[in-house]
């Protein structure tokens, strides 16, 4: 049985998976309207994978025997401006799902929950690899972005993103 206090983080990280969601498919929308497919098609591939993490919890506090509840997605209330807006504020949010997950991991280690660490390792190491995605996305821009043909070739390097669903990570 999972500690209801780690249960209920976990819980509410399930929505935040889903709002991450939800904020990278604005961003998708943001792109399109720009004429920017690759970039849309790129963190549309990002959604789905926000919903993976979203999922994978999910099922680990069913199978943990935990009631999961559903509370409102908070409305994506981004007004970007310019290419790069979307990109620094996906590295910025990035880092704050990282913060809550560690925070999470934190509470799992003080009472020696290690069940649930072994579950969080997964997602650690995805945190990590994600907020490098991100980050090089923001140097790439810096680098090309400012060139049309930079863009155009920025473009058709994210247009090729493959989805690969989140299933094997962690143990359930
Ligand atoms: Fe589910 Fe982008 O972290």
């Amino acid at each position: 049985m999972l500690n209801e206090k780690i249960a209920k983080l976990i819980n509410e990280q399930v929505n935040k998976e889903l709002y991450s969601g939800y904020l990278y498919l604005d961003f998708a929308n943001y792109y399109a309207d720009a004429g920017l497919d690759g970039f849309a098609h790129w963190y549309e591939v990002q959604a789905q994978e926000e919903r993976d993490h979203a999922m994978m919890m999910r099922r680990y506090l069913i199978d943990n025997g935990f009631r999961v509840t559903f509370g409102a997605i908070a409305k994506p209330d981004n007004k970007f401006t310019d290419n790069n807006a979307p990109l620094k504020a996906g590295f910025e949010h990035e880092q704050y799902v990282t913060s809550l997950i560690n925070n999470i991991y934190a509470e799992a280690f003080a009472i020696k929950d290690f069940k649930t660490m072994q579950f969080l390792d997964w997602f650690i190491k995805e945190q990590g690899e994600e907020e490098k995605n991100a980050e090089d996305m923001l140097k790439k821009m810096a680098l090309f972005g400012n060139d049309s043909k930079g863009l155009y070739a920025l473009n058709q390097e994210l247009a090729a993103r493959v989805y690969t669903p989140s299933t094997t990570g962690p143990a359930m």
